[in-house]
């Protein structure tokens, strides 16, 4: 065993380097600092390589054109999405590889619009690599805030930078990019106007019953047959579901059904306390609408020993002797009634519309 001695330790740093100094590529070395100079030399930057066009305008031009037709390719895409959004039907779907059955207007909005921006950035990626200035610039490190000389020519870089993107020279580009940016604002607020819908009001105002059909009033036919209801099928305390002929055959059936529904009841016109009541209806026959008005269920439950009418959703009651007027629940209104009467071949037909609008209380008058 070997004393240590640190008086003949030579004085000089050692540090682990990784290099391949055991010949081998992968294990350490030992390098002296004293080998080493004190400072590096600066290697400066590779030698620059002029692009095409800096030199050909004719390889400019070419470039221009290219960012052009990006640039146009993004108004097209625009344009599409606008004539997506009104021509494609809402229920419309399409089957793609991979994702199967997906609707088909969401569909053409999301490609659409994700092409409009996708161009838009393409086109100023090229425009950036191909026209905009190519100088290497070397800034050397300072204090954080500027000093005065370097604030006035950011103004100058910046009032120059008409010149360096050669937005000024090239006008086609300054136009075609402000169409494609204008354009692409135009989906945004379409979709915001879009979104809000038709005014419910006026839809509400006016059911099917009000409607001819081929300038006839319509009938009333059994839901869901579809068969026409003579009067001499209404016997005492019979019930009817009810809805307008031709429902079927109409843009939205399903939309004029949650307004149109009607209950159809016989009564003993002797217990109908109300005159108005008996005048719309038949011998005592009554049409009332069949949807609530306090958020717009069905009202489906007669009661045929109390001639109670009985909403299932929050139990809104209803008194079919009394011109429907609420007896319990929370609904405000009567359920409006139907004026009926029989056309040529004894079947009952609706004479107009409603007086007033079906279904729920909080979209009535203001
Ligand atoms: S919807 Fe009929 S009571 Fe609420």
């Amino acid at each position: 065993m070997t004393e240590h001695t640190p008086d003949k330790e030579p004085s000089v740093t050692h540090e682990v380097v990784p290099g391949s100094a055991d010949g081998h590529g992968h294990g350490t070395a030992v390098a002296a600092h004293a080998d080493l100079p004190e400072q590096f030399e600066n290697p400066g930057l590779p030698p620059h390589i002029h692009r095409h066009g800096d030199s050909d305008e004719k390889a400019a031009k070419r470039s221009e054109l290219q960012v052009v037709t990006m640039f146009g390719l993004s108004m097209l895409f625009t344009i599409l999405f606008i004539v997506s959004y009104f021509a494609i039907d809402e229920d419309a779907t399409v089957t793609l590889p991979l994702s199967g059955k997906v609707a088909a207007l969401h569909t053409a909005l999301g490609v659409t619009l994700g092409l409009s921006i996708l161009f838009i950035g393409l086109g100023a990626v090229h425009w950036a690599k191909t026209l905009m200035s190519d100088e290497e610039v070397v800034e050397e490190r300072h204090p954080l805030r500027s000093d005065d000389e370097t604030r006035a020519s950011v103004v100058a870089t910046l009032a120059e930078a008409g010149q360096t993107t050669q937005i000024l020279r090239r006008p086609l580009i300054k136009m075609s990019l402000g169409g494609a940016l204008g354009l692409f604002a135009l989906p945004l607020g379409l979709q915001l106007l879009g979104s809000f819908g038709p005014m419910p009001r006026q839809d509400l105002e006016k059911t099917l019953w009000g409607v001819k059909l081929n300038g006839q009033n319509r009938r009333l036919m059994r839901d869901p047959d579809g068969t026409a209801i003579r009067l001499s099928d209404v016997t005492l305390g019979s019930v009817f579901h009810v809805l307008p002929e031709g429902i079927n055959d109409t843009e939205h059936p399903l939309n004029e059904k949650v307004k149109a529904s009607v209950i159809l009841v016989s009564l003993d016109e002797n217990k109908i306390k109300s005159q108005k009541q008996r005048d719309w209806g038949i011998g005592g026959v009554v049409a009332y609408s069949k949807i609530c008005t306090h958020v717009g269920c069905p009202v489906g439950l007669y009661e045929q020993q109390t001639h109670h009418l009985l909403c299932p959703c929050h139990q809104s009651t209803f008194d079919m002797t009394e011109d429907c007027k609420v007896i319990f629940g929370p609904a405000k209104r009567p359920l409006p009634q139907l004026k009926i009467s029989v056309d040529d071949e004894g079947y009952l037909v609706g004479d107009g519309d409603f007086a007033e609008p079906v279904g729920p209380s909080f979209w009535e008058r203001a």
